[in-house]
């Protein structure tokens, strides 16, 4: 039986002189979400968009916005992207001091909230915020760059966490970012993923609207 998933494109990969026409050929063709890469070049070693990028894509999409904050001490910036139009805001369980309140701040905000953690950062670092997130983003490269190769060992880490999910018996979703291509995307969905943000293999591939597709149709 086929399982429901999402992809969510990442814009990070996208032409932005014709983002436009890209995000609307992802929506056309079946995407759930938008995903938005924030990097600080301080959390992460690149630098790419900030609110205005957010906003402007809320402007151009129906689909939800999933802004995937890389940045150190991202607290103080809630509020603006929650304004900017971000659905769900991601942050790093190794970017937060203070991870508890983080969440709260994101839902104070309105919006839903993510955890996300780095490929050596553990899942029993999550054992005590679970309950209290809507969504569970495990890095399956090192953040910080598009088009990099999945990290194998992740497979284990994602039945792992969907365990974990099953356990708390509350609806969160298990997100996957880094290395998906149409080769492991099956594999990885088997694992339990239910959303998989796709970079390099939908905005590299030459032919948006076919790969979005095919990733579609490559987990079932
Ligand atoms: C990496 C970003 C990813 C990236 C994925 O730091 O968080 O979202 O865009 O790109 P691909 O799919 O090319 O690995
Ligand atoms: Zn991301």
């Amino acid at each position: 039986m086929k399982k429901a998933i999402s992809i969510a494109p990442s814009v990070l990969s996208a032409d932005l002189t014709n983002l436009k026409q890209q995000v609307e050929t992802v929506e056309k063709n079946g995407a759930g979400f938008i995903h938005v890469d924030v990097m600080d070049g301080h959390f992460v070693p690149n630098l790419t968009f900030g609110p205005i990028m957010v906003s402007a894509l809320k402007r151009i999409t129906n689909l939800p916005l999933d802004v995937h904050l890389m940045i150190s001490n991202p607290d103080q910036y809630i509020e603006t992207y929650s304004a900017a139009g971000a659905d769900i805001l991601t942050v790093h369980q190794e970017a937060c001091t203070h991870l508890h309140r983080t969440i709260q701040k994101i839902h104070d905000a309105g919006i839903k909230a993510g955890v996300s953690l780095n490929p050596a950062t553990p899942l029993i670092t999550l054992e005590n915020i679970i309950y209290d997130v809507d969504l569970i983003l495990i890095m399956s490269v090192n953040p910080g760059f598009g088009g990099q190769k999945f990290i194998e060992r992740s497979l284990k880490k994602i039945e792992d966490a969907r365990k974990m999910i099953n356990q708390t018996g509350k609806d969160i979703l298990l997100e996957v970012d880094g290395g998906v291509n149409k080769n492991n995307i099956a594999q990885i969905v088997k694992s339990g993923a239910d959303v998989i943000v796709a970079g390099n293999a939908i905005f590299g591939s030459g032919n948006i609207a076919a790969a979005t597709r095919e990733l579609i149709e490559a987990h079932k």
